[in-house]
């Protein structure tokens, strides 16, 4: 139980709400977190033995006493800390998307850091659908690229821009996902020290930034397209009261999504407007509110629009013989060079959208940066060794499990190994990042800014 009290003004605000139940809810709110993990589908992780979260099949309950920055399979992105009630994020991309055989998808996820909803959507979507996953804060958009680089995916497009620069790019999107920075209500049992933060002037300037977001994510969905508007919070002021300002404000309709009654899932319904409300003291997860909306109204956009003349010039073939034995290219993915001389790999089916992209905005990252020339000698980076679609052709050197925590806090590594070049430091299997095998030593080359500290 946690010494910091939960506010008298939320106390209140609960016994209005849910009546008697507000007691169980609130001592709830004092019990231990609930710890979930998302398994990463490209990535070979046996997780049998775990229970599983039941609207997401890639979701498990994390067992007691488990440190995931202790564990080299959660730094190798095997898998990924997360609350469950979030990972119901992938069943609503199904349920929208299940009848839906046209082209591939442009999905935003506008407030992505640290990254958790894109990794949900990135394991539902197929490699020839692109995922811009955006950060305003810099800070925590480097958090979020690492953990984009560790699961491995290659359809992904960084982007640190303010909301209003997706207004560049109207009806672009099909999907548009706002997990809106909110009061954090929901955190109140894991992270106590919000209980701190917390006031009701609070829940109103959230309430009204969060408006100030959506604004700009209407005007980058399509015609018919979706957005998904979800918090971490309890209030109807950021929630059902938000859904039902996106409907008046710009004609959207509020969309179903079907649940299953054991999932214990609140469906909370004002008018034609409809929520989903996650309550720690009904199901096995922490505190969230997700809605679905879709754009009727929203102005249609011919996709050629967004075709661009200029073309990004391959790689050319005969450089491309000569580093080809370090990694396997998959079938429909295609290599170029970018100004900062990263030579990367983008599925074929992407590239118009990448350059419209590319046209309008410097990214972060997009593609699997695979490596550079120094003169004439390839130099792998960090994503080829971490990448589940391109993979590397470099030998892998198995490491105990002190010597991948060693490799981890990129100390120097005592192996008896002698054939020079380049190696994949790896656990259980699993790649974790590059080695260089000198004639006398091995160079550890784990970046600097990921590296474990304790
Ligand atoms: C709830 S968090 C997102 C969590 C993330 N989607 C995940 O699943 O890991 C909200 C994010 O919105 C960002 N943010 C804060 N103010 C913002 C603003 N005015 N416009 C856009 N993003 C903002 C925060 O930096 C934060 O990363």
């Amino acid at each position: 139980m946690s010494e910091i009290p939960i506010p008298e003004d939320f106390q209140s605000w609960a016994k209005g709400r849910l009546g008697k139940e507000s007691s169980k809810f609130l001592s709830h709110l004092d019990e231990s977190p609930i710890r979930g993990m998302l398994v990463n589908p490209r990535k070979d992780l046996e997780v049998e033995g775990l229970e599983k979260v039941a609207w997401n099949p890639l979701g498990c309950y994390v067992p007691e006493g488990h440190k995931f920055s202790t564990d080299p399979l959660w730094h190798a992105g095997t898998y990924y800390s997360m609350d469950a009630s979030c990972m119901f994020l992938g069943h609503v991309y199904n349920e929208i998307f299940q009848d839906d055989n046209s082209r591939p998808k442009r999905v935003l996820d506008l407030c992505a850091a640290p990254g958790g909803k894109s990794l949900v959507l990135s394991s539902v979507m197929r490699e020839n659908e692109l995922l811009v996953s955006n950060e305003i804060s810099k800070l925590r958009a480097a958090t979020l690229k690492e953990n984009l680089l560790k699961w491995g995916a290659a359809h992904n497009y960084i982007l640190r821009q303010k909301p209003e620069q997706f207004q560049r790019m109207p009806g672009f999107y099909d999907l548009v996902v706002v997990d809106a920075p909110c009061s954090g209500e929901g955190m109140f049992r894991k992270r106590p020290k919000s209980r701190e933060q917390w006031s009701s002037d609070k829940v109103k300037m959230n309430a009204d930034r969060q408006k100030a977001i959506l604004k700009s994510a209407v005007v980058c969905l399509q015609k018919d397209g979706h957005l998904v508007y979800c918090t971490c919070t309890f209030n109807d002021q950021e929630n059902i009261e938000i859904v039902q300002w996106l409907c008046k404000e710009y004609g959207m309709n509020s969309v179903e999504i079907k649940t299953e009654k054991a999932w214990n899932i609140e469906e909370r319904k004002e008018g034609n407007c409809v929520g989903y409300q996650f309550w720690p003291h009904k199901v096995k997860g922490e505190g969230f509110f997700i809605a679905v909306l879709k754009h009727g109204n929203g102005e249609q956009i011919d996709h050629d629009r967004y075709r661009s003349r200029r073309k990004i010039k391959p790689y050319p073939k005969k450089h491309y013989l000569r580093i080809k034995r370090f990694f396997n290219l998959p079938e429909g993915y295609a290599l170029h060079e970018k100004d900062t001389k990263a030579i990367t790999c983008c599925h074929e089916e992407l590239m118009d959208d990448i350059m419209a992209l590319n046209g309008l905005y410097r990214p972060s990252y997009y593609g699997v940066e695979i490596g550079m020339m120094n003169k004439d000698i390839f130099l792998p980076l960090h994503a080829l060794a971490l990448n589940a679609v391109v993979t590397s052709r470099q030998r892998k050197v198995e490491l105990s499990y002190a010597e991948a925590l060693q490799y981890l806090r990129r100390e120097t590594l005592d192996l008896d190994y002698d054939r020079p070049g380049w190696v994949q430091a790896s656990y259980q299997d699993i790649s974790l990042g590059w080695m260089k095998v000198l004639i006398r030593k091995i160079n550890n080359h784990y970046p600097i800014n990921w590296r474990l500290k304790k």
